[in-house]
């Protein structure tokens, strides 16, 4: 089922130097760019990323982790993507990610985990309307 899911470069990864390495994931496994860009994320657009997480103990820190310098923004397409590109990217705590997925070979720390990705369709047409809705 051709689908698309949103994708973020998370500050952390972007100020390391590690973007192509990590794109190139995506796109070995057959995935394309619709959309990407270099930038800040906004207060606004952290917050309703991350509504979810409102009100939990880690919520301030990710706030200000995810507005903290320039993350690189994407939307890829293609068959499953949302599962294939959660499964690529590994688990959320580096230190539990497998080997040979971007969190278990980039990451060390859960409060900088590399990279983001969408967790059903449904975020992801959220999340795609929140950073690419023009
Ligand atoms: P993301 O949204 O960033 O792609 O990560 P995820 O779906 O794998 O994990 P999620 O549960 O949505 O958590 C969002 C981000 O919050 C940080 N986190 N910290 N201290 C904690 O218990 C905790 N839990 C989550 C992580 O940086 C995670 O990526
Ligand atoms: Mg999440």
């Amino acid at each position: 089922m051709e689908q698309s899911t949103y994708i973020m470069v998370k500050p952390d990864a972007v100020a390391r130097g590690l973007v192509g390495r990590i794109v190139a994931r995506f796109e070995d496994a057959g995935l394309k760019i619709e959309r990407m860009q270099h930038g800040l994320v906004t207060a606004e657009e952290a917050a309703a990323n991350y509504a979810e997480h409102e009100g939990k103990p880690f919520y301030d820190g990710l706030i200000s982790y995810i507005t903290s310098g320039p993350v690189v923004k994407m939307v890829l397409s293609g068959p499953g993507a949302v599962a294939v590109c959660r499964k690529l990217m590994g688990a959320t705590n580096p230190c539990e990610a497998a080997p040979g997925t971007i969190r278990g070979d980039y990451g060390l720390v859960l409060d900088a985990n590399i990279v983001h990705g969408s967790d059903s369709p449904e975020s992801a047409e959220r999340e795609i309307a929140i950073f690419f809705g023009d």
